[in-house]
């Protein structure tokens, strides 16, 4: 398992282009299983999650190529399997995203259940609530999820989502693209990945109204066809080099970005201090030339502040001057990068979702290890502003959502190097 090493140094500044999303990419990409067409989709990121996908799609049977720019041909018409084993699930919960489109098109699923992850407990119950709701049988049987429609279309259905979930709106939506009737998606997720998968579907053939609303409405077809989507920049990837320009008093210029999906993002920069613009596509940011200062940050299902962005902000508050409150609302152990930010000597408290900041200024190096994908992209940035060598350990959650992480930090003039397993620092030594 790699490490990599971060040395705190001077501003991240310069021009960064930002990928694909990942989020976008993955349910892009099993929407291939809907048609017997051949799906292609560009602006791929270069990551972990998409060889899984792809390592997924390929065990169903579904034939992929990709060229030399990271487009993706996906021809799922001789799939020869509706299995997604746990090997595979485990790794990457998004794994839960083929459950719907293979109950639609082929009337049988069995999916692993994902189990809990570093974040919470992350459950699926409203994934499979739904597809229930449009005729499917569900059992769980030896830690499956099982899923059958004896034959038979599923249905147009009604149904009302408890929680706002992202990858439940995706599922249901993508199943109801071929259901019989129409289903109606109440509290549904407004994420712009939502929106990306839609537009996708209708590109396919398929009649979906609303996404971006909290009521998707979904009139079934008996086919879908192949199309060509471009996929949406990634807004976490652009949020967090923001904060890597912010945090080192820094002056960035991100480009290939859509500014309005991360306002809430830009508005607690701009509380901090720094002078943000925006064009079409582009975003750039100067750091203040005094201390930032700290802000206030609630987190909460989009348009509201992301909780993919909130380890980034808990590392911005300690750098900043005053004392913040970050609340997480979304999941409910998604704080371990707190931990690792106290022993590089942050001063933070921590009782249940919420974290008390105390700005201290200055980070100091220490080895570090990384829990899941967003602390390990904050433990990478407080690396690069803290006194010293700091050793980040378990990087392949980096790999698993960061496109070139060091060459796109190296770029804005970050010391970042990644090293093999067995490496110590002198330091830590
Ligand atoms: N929830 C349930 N039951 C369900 C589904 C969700 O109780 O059936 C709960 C979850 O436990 C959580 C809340 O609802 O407390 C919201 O979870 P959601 O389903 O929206 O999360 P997700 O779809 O599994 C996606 C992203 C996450 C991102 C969240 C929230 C993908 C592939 N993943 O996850 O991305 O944090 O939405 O915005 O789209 C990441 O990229 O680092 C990441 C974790």
């Amino acid at each position: 398992m790699d490490k990599l090493i971060a040395i705190g140094g001077g501003p991240l500044s310069g021009k960064v282009r930002i990928s694909g999303a990942k989020n976008a990419a993955l349910p892009l990409m099993i929407s291939s299983l809907l048609t017997k067409e051949t799906l292609r989709i560009s602006n791929i990121p270069h990551l972990h999650d998409i060889t899984t996908t792809m390592e997924l799609l390929g065990q169903l049977g579904v034939k992929l190529q990709v060229d030399e720019t990271l487009a993706i041909e996906a021809n799922a018409s001789e799939v020869e399997s509706v299995i997604a084993p746990y090997e595979l699930v485990r790794t990457m919960r998004a794994s839960i995203l083929v459950l719907g489109p293979l109950t639609a098109r082929f009337g049988r699923a069995e999916v692993s259940l994902p189990g809990g992850c570093a974040i919470g407990s992350r459950p699926v119950n409203l994934h499979i609530k739904g597809l229930e709701a449009m005729g499917a049988d569900i059992k769980i049987e030896n830690g499956y999820i099982k899923a059958d429609t004896h034959n038979k279309r599923l249905k147009g259905a009604r149904v009302f989502m408890d929680l706002i979930s992202v990858t439940g709106t995706e599922n249901l939506m993508m199943a109801a693209a071929l259901a019989d009737g129409i289903t109606v998606i109440e509290n549904a997720a407004r994420e712009p990945e939502v929106i990306d998968l839609a537009d996708c579907l209708n590109a396919m053939g398929a009649k979906v109204k609303g996404a971006g609303t909290d009521e998707i409405v979904i009139e079934g077809v008996e086919k879908l066809g192949g199309a060509d989507h471009r996929v949406i920049p990634d807004r976490i990837e652009a949020g967090t080099f923001l904060v890597a320009a912010a945090i080192s008093g820094g002056k960035i210029k991100i480009v290939d970005v859509i500014p309005r999906q991360i306002e809430s993002v830009l508005d607690k920069l701009r509380e901090a201090g720094c002078q943000i613009e925006t064009g079409e596509d582009w975003i750039s940011l100067s750091a203040p030339v005094g201390k930032l200062k700290s802000v206030n940050v609630r987190t909460a299902p989009y348009p509201a502040f992301p909780t993919d962005m909130q380890a980034q902000f808990v590392l911005l508050n300690c750098i900043a001057g005053g004392t913040a409150t970050v609340i997480e609302t979304v999941f409910e152990n998604r704080f371990m990068h707190v931990h690792e930010l106290q022993r590089m000597g942050a001063d933070i408290e921590l009782d249940g979702n919420t974290a008390v900041i105390k700005g201290v200024g200055n980070l100091f190096a220490a080895p570090v290890m990384a829990t899941d994908l967003r602390a390990s992209a904050c433990l990478v940035l407080a690396g690069l502003v803290a006194e010293g060598e700091t050793v980040i350990d378990r990087i392949y959650h980096i790999d698993r959502g960061y496109d070139c992480i060091e060459e796109k930090l190296a770029q804005m003039g970050a010391s970042i190097r990644r090293v093999p397993g067995h490496y110590f620092s002198q330091q830590s030594a």
